[in-house]
């Protein structure tokens, strides 16, 4: 079986994970030094955001070269050092690749510049931050396609010489022994080129229908992929597909293409209910191809951090969605700081925000004529920095020796930090050992604001709703969780082992 199928993920922004260099910025000889926490988390797999030198204008997501460590992180050997250590205590390492575009201070785009996308004249295309995706280059005297920050150009994908050069950086990396890819926005690499103006909604909001998902992207996705299995046949790739359509999600995760692909319809809901909880997971059984895993998260460095968005800040809810993402059917991935609590930052001054997001919402607010608070507080409703402050440990370390933090930081009460860590703690404990892990659903059903699942010989129990729930089953012996009398309490889960009727002793 891939190992895949049995990891728990954990996302980390590396700007804000670790800083072992006192800048404030996080690094590789912080985070090698806060792996041993991430072993006693229990977590099995990383997911490290973009390392690479960059412009960050997006905080890596604006490559600059593909096959070396920004030094604001370090040095390459200390990326070997952090992979080597990583190895050592059984954390595999996935690296996100941004395959879409690169910043346009990549060597490329003035050595190559057919390896990017050329118009005389810009169609009406957006970017995915807001303003025309179009830029006009003045050397050049043509406009560059950029579907992200002006700093971020679109790569030509229909160039076959840009397979070929990103084929090289895949199997760089792959040599140095990095365990998966996670690829960003990668339904985004083909375009219409005959690009056709993009259709218009009610709102005036220009929608992206021609650039991306089209034909072609299964070619390049599933060439891309059988390169990196030939390279190493274990290899994990995960897929960032900016949609929020699950049929066209759920196409790309297929044994020749990824081996899953994010479904934000799950994980980045804007408000919780235990009923669209309940309606995504079950959508996810039916849309997903035969054996193919959903991916389960709340977080991620794109979307407001779950203790708050989801949660409320009710610890108890926070638990229970870590209980759902660790016991339901599916791929987890932890965005760091979840099990410690963190909350969303908010900004008192738009000069304090460093995500472009934020800061383009403000600017645009602003242009339209709305006053300084009104786009300050569009600014904080958009910015990503809300879930980007600096790691809060567990174990009481800081983030960084000296103080120092690239954005602002909140304080968490030590007590609830604690109690979440130990309960992520303690399921990922029991989930390692558990056998239901593979297993597919036998049941799945929501009652009362109570959601049960057997899987296996396990059946778990999310009690979402104000009430005490009677839940044992018959035959059930609760391995995780705390009941009374066969029942549970508001807004905790619980685990029961279904114990084999036993012939003989009837
Ligand atoms: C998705 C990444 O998660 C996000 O942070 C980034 O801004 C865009 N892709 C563009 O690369």
């Amino acid at each position: 079986m891939k190992w895949f199928k049995q990891t728990v993920f954990y996302e980390i922004y590396i700007k804000s994970f670790a800083d072992g260099n006192g800048d404030g910025i996080g690094d590789f000889p912080g985070l090698t030094e806060r792996l041993d926490y991430l072993a006693e988390l229990g977590i099995g797999g990383i997911w490290l955001t973009p390392f690479y030198p960059s412009m960050q204008v997006d905080n890596g997501y604006d490559v600059s070269d593909y096959c070396a460590v920004d030094p604001l992180y370090g040095t390459l050997a200390d990326f070997k050092v952090f992979l080597a250590e990583a190895k050592k205590r059984e954390i595999r390492v996935v690296i996100d690749m941004v395959l879409n575009h690169t910043a346009i201070n990549h060597r490329w785009f003035t050595e190559h510049p057919d390896y990017y996308i050329w118009k005389e004249r810009p169609n009406n295309w957006t970017s995915f931050f807001g303003g025309s995706a179009f830029q006009f280059d003045e050397k050049r005297e043509q406009y560059y396609y950029h579907s992200f920050a002006k700093e971020q150009a679109d790569l030509n994908w229909a160039n076959p010489a840009v397979k070929e050069e990103i084929k090289q950086v895949l199997k760089f990396w792959l040599a140095l022994g990095v365990d998966g890819f996670r690829f960003d926005v990668i339904n985004n690499l083909t375009l219409d080129l005959a690009f056709p103006d993009n259709p218009v909604d009610e709102l005036g909001e220009v929608l992206h229908k021609f650039d991306k998902d089209q034909p072609g992207i299964d070619g390049v996705m599933a060439e891309l992929a059988a390169f990196c299995r030939d390279l190493r046949p274990d290899v994990f790739l995960v897929g960032e597909i900016s949609s929020d359509e699950l049929p066209e999600i759920a196409r790309y995760s297929r044994p020749e293409l990824l081996d899953v692909t994010f479904n934000f319809n799950f994980g980045s809901i804007e408000t919780f209910t235990p009923e669209k909880l309940f309606q995504e997971l079950v959508a996810m059984e039916k849309a997903l191809p035969d054996g193919q895993m959903p991916t389960l998260f709340f977080g991620s460095h794109d979307m407001g951090r779950s203790f708050s968005r989801l949660a409320g800040q009710n610890l108890p809810l926070a638990e229970l969605l870590a209980f759902i993402i660790l016991t339901a059917r599916g791929v987890p991935f932890i965005y760091n700081g979840e099990e410690a609590g963190m909350t969303d930052l908010t900004f008192a001054d738009v000069s304090e925000m460093a995500d472009i997001q934020g800061i383009m919402a403000y600017e645009q607010a602003v242009g339209k004529g709305e006053t300084k608070q009104e786009a300050l507080f569009a600014a904080n409703q958009k910015t990503r920095d809300k879930a980007r402050g600096p790691m809060i440990f567990a174990d009481g370390k800081a983030f960084s020796a000296t103080g120092k933090a690239w954005l602002k930081q909140n304080q968490e009460p030590e007590e609830k930090v604690h109690a979440i860590f130990a309960y992520y703690q303690e399921l990922l404990a029991f989930r390692k050992a558990a056998a239901y892990v593979t297993e597919p659903y036998t049941s799945l059903q929501l009652k009362e604001a109570c959601l049960t699942y057997q899987r296996g010989n396990y059946y778990f129990v999310a009690n979402f709703s104000e009430r005490w729930q009677m839940t044992a089953p018959p035959n059930g012996r609760l391995v995780f969780g705390q009941e009374e009398q066969g029942g549970i309490a508001p807004l905790s889960g619980a685990i029961y082992l279904m114990e084999e009727e036993n012939e003989n002793c009837k």
